[in-house]
């Protein structure tokens, strides 16, 4: 073997999705015929509606193949910038880039405002890849542990004014939240605005299951007054119109931010797929009815799994967005998600992979047959 990859130092610092490898050992056990119920994707289990993928196909016959302006067609940015504006974020086409997945958003947001020996501030639990993300572009991490507290934020909000500082860089918030399910109130919001405004610090606000809630209306973070100059919203396509593998995503800053994250945009992805972007114009404005259609089937399954976990006497904190529920777990939350695969056939997520030791999470994009027969197997095998 030759010595010729000297791997950086920074590709050093992290490990590969957790998420994913479970998915991905899930895979390999169904392909050696294994049935097993794989509650550990984070992606929705709909078809891309009918008339987003027509326009699709419809941009490809006519020809839209080539590279498009970097930061995106101006049509989808302005549609963006236009349900934005429904959210009553302050929203212009050019405070816009279009990029492959809300994860590509979330990259370019931190190479662009985070170096080396800068705090980011997460909110634990907390999706696996912003702390990959803070890690590579040299970022120092605090946390807040919001599982305490119900995995709320409202009142974890006096450990929040005692961990952000002048030293803050960046907060993260993510909300509707993977992998709580958690909808952060109006009033935790404000909360975080008020120490963002106190020292000075960015937000990134990742909205990307906003579409997906029950019963409440969650808050754009940059609507607030105060965050419209600091704020990165980062939204998709993935979760609200089922399109996660035609990866298409964006985010919305001040021309100031995209003026820079776009330098990043340019030298990396070019731009996102063109005729991608064209059925992204189709699913903002033609889909509804099917959103709605995911957004109840999710609501029915939440309920359902609240009500079997309850007869076996497991106490979820169920949250009222997206399609994730953490559930309390042997504190080896790892060893507990091994034997759900190993004797259960049921695939988690441990949640240590979020920083949440003691709990796995559950995937609920699945059907309600599927959730039933998790949940059995579960209790069959002494796991619950
Ligand atoms: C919280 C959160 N943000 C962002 C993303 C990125 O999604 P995508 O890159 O498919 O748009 C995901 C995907 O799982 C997510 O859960």
């Amino acid at each position: 073997m030759s010595d010729a990859y000297d791997f950086s130092e920074r590709i050093g610092r992290v490990e590969p999705s957790a998420t994913l490898a479970i998915s991905n050992l899930a895979a390999e056990k169904e392909a050696e015929g294994a049935d097993i119920v794989d509650l550990s994707v984070g992606e929705p289990d709909f078809d891309t509606p009918e008339n987003v993928v027509e326009a699709g196909k419809e941009a490809l016959d006519a020809g839209h193949t080539g590279y498009t302006s970097s930061n995106g067609v101006p049509e989808l940015k302005e549609a963006i910038a236009a349900k934005l504006r429904g959210n009553g974020v302050d929203a212009d086409a050019d405070e816009v880039i279009v990029t492959p997945g809300g994860k590509q958003a979330l990259y370019e947001t931190f190479q662009t405002l985070i170096g080396d020996g800068d705090e980011v501030v997460l909110l634990d639990p907390a999706w696996v890849s912003y702390e990959a993300m803070a890690k590579l572009a040299g970022g120092d991490l605090s946390r807040v542990d919001l599982a305490p507290h119900g995995f709320q934020l409202e009142p974890a909000l006096d450990e929040l004014a005692e961990t952000v500082s002048d030293d803050t860089e960046l907060l993260v918030v993510n909300s509707p939240s993977n992998p709580t399910g958690a909808v952060f109130s109006e009033a935790a919001l404000e909360g975080v605005r008020d120490l963002a405004v106190e020292h000075d610090v960015a937000v990134i606000s990742d909205e990307i299951y906003e579409r997906i809630t029950y019963g409440v209306e969650p808050t754009s973070l940059a609507s607030l007054d105060g965050m419209a100059d600091r704020t990165v919203t980062v939204n998709g396509f993935s979760k609200a119109y089922s399109m996660t593998g035609w990866r298409l995503g964006y985010l919305h800053a001040t021309e100031e931010f995209v003026g820079e994250a776009g330098k990043l945009h340019s030298h990396s992805v070019s731009c996102a797929t063109n005729f991608v972007q064209r059925a992204g114009i189709e699913a903002l404005e033609n889909t509804e009815e099917s959103v709605e259609e995911m957004r109840a089937a999710f609501e029915s399954r939440r309920d359902l799994l609240v009500d079997l976990f309850d007869e076996h006497g497991v106490d979820v904190d169920v949250g009222d967005g997206a399609f994730y529920m953490m559930i309390p777990v042997d504190d080896d939350d790892q060893a507990w998600c091994e034997r759900a695969i190993e004797e259960a056939s049921v695939a988690c997520v441990p949640g240590s992979a979020f920083n949440a030791d003691g709990f796995a999470r559950i995937s609920y994009a699945a059907s309600e047959e599927r959730l039933r027969e998790a949940v059995d197997r579960l209790v069959a095998n002494d796991l619950l």
